[in-house]
């Protein structure tokens, strides 16, 4: 929850994004990969069939009023009271566009390792864990009663290949990816802090290859956030950065020419 002078900033920022911003279609990318990824993907001109597991999770969202205790883990969450399930759903979980574009970045991705910071609801799990079957996704939570509640809804809707971890991230990232071999995509939406965002896009990076792709949300949701992405922008280790406004894409893919890029989709 944001307060209405932090929301003036978010909008002043929304109208410098969209001026910014490459028109729709893809006009204005010089790169080919980008090119077509853009309208493959992002864009999502190629026909795409949705699962059915998120509207399954949003349903039983909805319905949830058990309370619980929020906690203070990352810049978001502000509220200190007991929380209805439903109304933390409603406010801090991913929108539909953006976790529609998360499922066809894995539908077209394939990973076999997916790391999710932040499971809060498991609404972006629940996208990412339905796009791609053979993927394993760990997902990191700190609040106990949001990884419980996390783990009954995602096996009611019968994804069954996800792992929720609690802890916090400084804590459990590291010991997570001692144990597997690589991280083919990660998505970044806990801590939205800079120190906190650029310390877990590099825990990742170590175990990240050409093909991996990072996606940072909320991007523009602070000034913090907005120098982190600037920072990440500048990484050595990332050739391609895509500023979507509500999230940021990272890719690696060696021997492409380092360039950042604005588009709407
Ligand atoms: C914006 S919510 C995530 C929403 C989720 N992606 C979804 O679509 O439902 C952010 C979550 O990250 C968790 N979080 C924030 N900072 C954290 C940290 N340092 N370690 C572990 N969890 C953290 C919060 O408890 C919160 O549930």
């Amino acid at each position: 929850m944001i307060n209405i002078k932090e929301r003036y900033k978010l909008l002043k920022r929304y109208v410098v994004y969209r001026f910014r911003a490459k028109m729709r279609g893809g006009h204005g990318i010089h790169s080919p990969f980008l090119f077509q990824y853009y309208n493959s993907v992002l864009y999502g001109k190629v026909k795409c069939s949705y699962s059915e597991s998120p509207k399954l999770l949003f349903k039983l969202l909805q319905q949830d009023t058990t309370e619980f205790e929020p906690t203070s883990f990352g810049a978001k969450t502000t509220a200190t009271a007991p929380l209805q399930v439903r109304h933390f759903a409603a406010s801090s979980a991913i929108s539909k566009a953006d976790g529609k574009l998360l499922f066809r970045i894995a539908k077209d991705l394939k990973p076999k390792t997916v790391v999710e910071l932040g499971t809060g609801a498991g609404v972006g799990t629940a996208y990412l864990a339905s796009a791609y079957g053979d993927a394993k996704v760990y997902t990191v939570e700190a609040n106990p009663q949001l990884v419980s509640k996390a783990k009954v809804n995602l096996a009611t809707i019968g994804l069954t290949n996800v792992e929720c971890i609690e802890g916090q991230f400084s804590a459990v990232l590291p010991m997570l990816l001692e144990r597997i071999d690589r991280v083919d995509m990660a998505f970044i939406d806990g801590d939205h802090t800079y120190d906190a965002t650029l310390a877990n896009v590099d825990c990742i990076l170590r175990k990240a290859h050409s093909n991996t792709v990072i996606v940072v949300h909320d991007i523009h949701w602070s000034e913090q956030m907005e120098r982190a992405w600037e920072a990440l922008k500048l990484d050595s280790r990332i050739s391609i950065a895509v500023d979507l406004f509500s999230l940021g894409i990272l890719f690696l893919r060696e021997g492409t020419a380092k360039h950042s890029i604005v588009l709407r989709y």
